[in-house]
């Protein structure tokens, strides 16, 4: 090799290594380029060996150019690798001690109204429009209010329609219906009167699919001088076309017995699901609503109302089981339960 090719050759190594190491950003790379060409092997190490087998005039010139080589290679070396350790430390440093509050947003999360707060919702602004109270009652009840008062005496069989959870009080027991909102709101109103109260009641009931200890009722009370079934039948369409969100529902009343009605019905709608039968009415193309009745005479004197001159209309649906079909749930324990993942659909 001519000693002048030589010259070239180490100021094109020296070129190189100075480039890899500025190129290199991180420890690792630094690294990588001792790896390259500063071991005992490499490149500036092989050209060193060379002047061992050197002329002495050769020696003089390319001795003292090697040795600028490997100590301007190595100490730049030494540098780099301080400069990338300094600003990879300050880079986590950073990392630990800033928090990027633009790095991500969490999706927002919307609240909404619970199944029953949106059906009763819709169901109270139309009879609102239709000149009803909305009034609540309680559900801790007495025996009088839940039973006496609407006509079902101690011994009456129609209590044992009704599971009653009594409470360790005396004379205390969980409503068993909606019906307590009738007597309550009698007593301390005249006639003309008509109410909407929705509640929650309680019963003495195996938990299932469809059976709760407690469920939602609506209860509908209409107390003025010649009220007749006409009325009723039209407060039911008018209930059934709010809570479904559909006009025209067909509908048809059935005998029944309730002690706080008379006559008593039960009232069915036709299934707004299918036309020719379904899993919902269960082949009947009717689904049944609940009971309906017009007041029996001892409930309005048990509220001191006098039963020659007024007479009235009540409804009491299970808006649990209403809210069940409206929305196709199935299981009523998912309903009462506060299950986020299950609310969040609505
Ligand atoms: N209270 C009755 C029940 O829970 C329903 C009902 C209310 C029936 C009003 C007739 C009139 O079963």
């Amino acid at each position: 090799m001519l000693m002048r090719d030589l010259k070239k050759i180490i100021r094109e190594l020296e070129e190189k290594i100075l480039a890899a190491l500025n190129k290199a950003q991180t420890e690792k790379e630094v690294e990588q380029v001792r790896l390259d060409y500063l071991t005992r092997q490499g490149p500036v190490a092989q050209l060193m060996n060379r002047l061992k087998t050197m002329e002495a005039k050769d020696k003089k010139v390319f001795g003292p150019l090697l040795n600028d080589l490997r100590q301007k290679t190595s100490e730049t070396f030494e540098q780099r690798l301080l400069q990338v350790k300094e600003t990879e430390r300050i880079a986590l440093q950073k990392k630990k001690t800033l928090f990027d509050v633009t790095a991500y947003k969490p999706k927002t999360l919307y609240g909404s109204l619970h199944p029953y707060s949106y059906v009763i919702e819709k169901i109270e602004n139309v009879f609102i429009s239709m000149g009803y109270a909305i009034v609540d009652s309680q559900e801790i009840e007495d025996e009088f209010t839940n039973f006496e008062a609407l006509n079902i005496p101690a011994d009456h069989p129609a209590r044992d329609m009704q599971d009653t959870l009594w409470l360790d009080l005396p004379d205390r027991l969980m409503r068993t219906h909606t019906s307590n909102a009738q007597i309550r709101h009698m007593q301390q109103h005249k006639p003309p009167l008509a109410i909407l109260s929705s509640g929650r009641c309680y019963r003495y009931e195996a938990t299932d699919a469809t059976h709760d200890y407690t469920f939602m009722q609506t209860e509908c009370l209409m107390v003025a001088e010649n009220i007749s079934m006409a009325n009723l039948i039209a407060a039911i369409k008018a209930f059934l076309e709010a809570l479904f969100e559909k006009k025209d529902i067909k509908m048809r009343v059935r005998p029944s017995y309730f002690p706080f009605v008379e006559p008593g019905i039960e009232a069915d709608m036709q299934c707004i699901f299918c036309t020719k039968g379904c899993s919902v009415c269960k082949g009947t193309r009717w689904i049944e609503i609940g009971g309906a009745g017009l007041v029996h005479p001892n409930v309005l004197k048990a509220c001191k109302i006098d039963p020659e001159k007024y007479n009235g209309f009540a409804f009491g649906f299970g808006l649990t089981r209403l809210t069940m079909l409206k929305y196709g749930i199935n299981d009523i324990r998912v309903l009462n339960s506060g299950n986020l993942d299950f609310l969040r659909q609505f």
